[in-house]
Formats: structure tokens, sequence, C-alpha cells
């Protein structure tokens, strides 16, 4: 198995806390949740930042675990997390398109028990991919292998591939951007999520404003766990 060496940003103590809730009511949501998106309705409420933390926190308690980047048309994988910039690495797309194989798309990192599926390249139109029974194999085969998949995933709003993605998992933790969000949108994101059969595991309150003295990384910004409601075990993927 190849190596990818991350980087890591840190995170500010309130976001640390709302992961590590997360975290733990992951682990007694019961062994048949294994393949878990991350979800928002709009772009930018923070997925890729909680994917990417509650991977790494799923993998540093020990549980082998591996973070797929799914967000086919906006990554940002690869320029926020590889530590060489310049290293040339096949990923989801290859793999769905048939041009790489499972072996080759599964890569060690530098975190312990931590594995990724990264994305290396943008696609215009993934749709079809992500439909592919391809994508259906490739996360079945990493839940098999490892204790937790968690799935980065673009916005649900704008496109049928969030629920493309939620249809082949079996919990979805729904990041909401603060203050931001309106609240029927949330409502249609979740009746998306619930409608493909991925029942609810939990929220993230995202970019809530605090006013603690940890200001950290992310200026006065943290970040809540909330208990989301639609515990269950889903359909057989
Ligand atoms: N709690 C937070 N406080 C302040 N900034 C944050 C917080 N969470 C994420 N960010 C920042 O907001 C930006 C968007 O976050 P992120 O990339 O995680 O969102 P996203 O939902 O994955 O976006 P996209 O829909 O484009 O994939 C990033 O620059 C990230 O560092
Ligand atoms: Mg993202």
């Amino acid at each position: 198995m190849q190596k990818l060496e991350l980087r890591i940003p840190e995170l500010p103590f309130a976001v640390e806390e709302a992961m590590n809730r997360l975290r733990v009511n992951i682990k007694f949501s019961g062994m048949h949740t294994r393949k878990i998106m991350v979800a928002s309705t709009f772009p930018n409420e923070g997925k890729s930042t909680v994917a990417f933390n509650l991977w790494r926190m799923m993998a540093e308690a020990g549980f082998p675990s591996v973070l797929v980047d799914a967000d086919l048309r906006k990554s940002v994988f690869k320029e926020r997390h590889a530590a060489d910039q310049t290293r040339d690495f096949k990923g989801l797309a290859y793999y769905l398109s048939g041009q790489a194989e499972y072996e080759d798309v599964v890569y060690a990192t530098n975190v312990e028990n931590g594995y990724v599926v990264p994305i290396a390249e943008i696609l215009e139109n993934p749709s079809n991919l992500l439909e592919d029974a391809r994508f259906k194999e490739l996360l079945n085969r990493l839940a098999e292998d490892y204790r937790f998949v968690i799935i980065d995933s673009p916005p649900i709003d704008s496109v049928s591939d969030g629920s493309l993605i939620a249809a082949r998992c079996d919990g979805a933790i729904l990041v909401i951007r603060a203050g931001e969000t309106p609240k029927s949108q949330i409502r249609e994101s979740l009746q998306q999520i619930q409608r493909v059969g991925c029942p609810l595991i939990g929220t993230v309150l995202n970019r809530v404003e605090t006013r603690s003295a940890s200001y950290g990384r992310y200026g006065r910004y943290g970040s809540y766990y909330k208990y989301g409601y639609g515990y269950g075990y889903g359909r057989e993927k």
C-alpha cells in the first residue's frame, strides 16, 4: 500500500469538543453504522473540515478508518492536506472510471489507523460515476476492511450527487452553518437524505459565534455538536 503524507491543521478547542462528542455518539450508533456521509445543504458550511477531523479522531482512538473524498467537482483535499503538493497520485475518479483498482487508490497516511481515498483530479459531471456499481462496491469493500468509512461530499442543494452518495451510506452527519442556513432548506436536505434510506446520525452546528478566550486558528468561531434524530440502521446497501 502506498503512503500519503498529510498536513494536519490544528483545531480550536470548541471545534475539537464538538468533534469529540460526535465521535462518541457514532461509536454508540451500532456495528452496522460504518459508511458515514458528512453532508450540508450549501457550500462552505464546513463539511470537509468536519469530515477530516472526525476521521482523524476515529483513527487516533484506535478504529481503522478511511476518509473518502467524494467531492469530485470541487475537492480541496490535495491543496489542503497533501504535504507534498507536487506529488502525483491517483484517486477516486481514476478508480470510478476504471483506470485504477482498489489497491491503487487506498493510501496509508501519517495518521495511525488512518487511510484515505483522495481526489487528485476534478470532474465536471461525476453523477454517472457516482451512480455506477463501482462506487457502491468501493464503499462496501472499504466498510469490510475498515471500521469507519467517512465520506466527504458535495453540498446537497446543487446537484443530485449528495443523494447518490447518501443512498450508499449507513448514516449521515449534517453540518449546518450557524445563523446562515434557513430552516426550510435544512428540512429539505434532511428529507433528501432520508428519502434514499440514509438515517441522520447527528448534526454539527458549525461556526457558532463564541465569546470564549480560546479563539485559536478559526478566530472567534466555534462549533457545537447537537444530537440529530433518526437513529437506526437503514436498509441493506
Ligand atoms: N468552525 C469554523 N470556524 C471558522 N472557519 C471554519 C470553521 N469550519 C470551517 N471553516 C473554514 O471555512 C471554509 C469552508 O470550510 P470547508 O471547506 O470545511 O467547507 P465545505 O462545506 O466542505 O465547503 P464546500 O461545500 O466548498 O466543500 C474553510 O476555509 C474552513 O477552514
Ligand atoms: Mg468540502
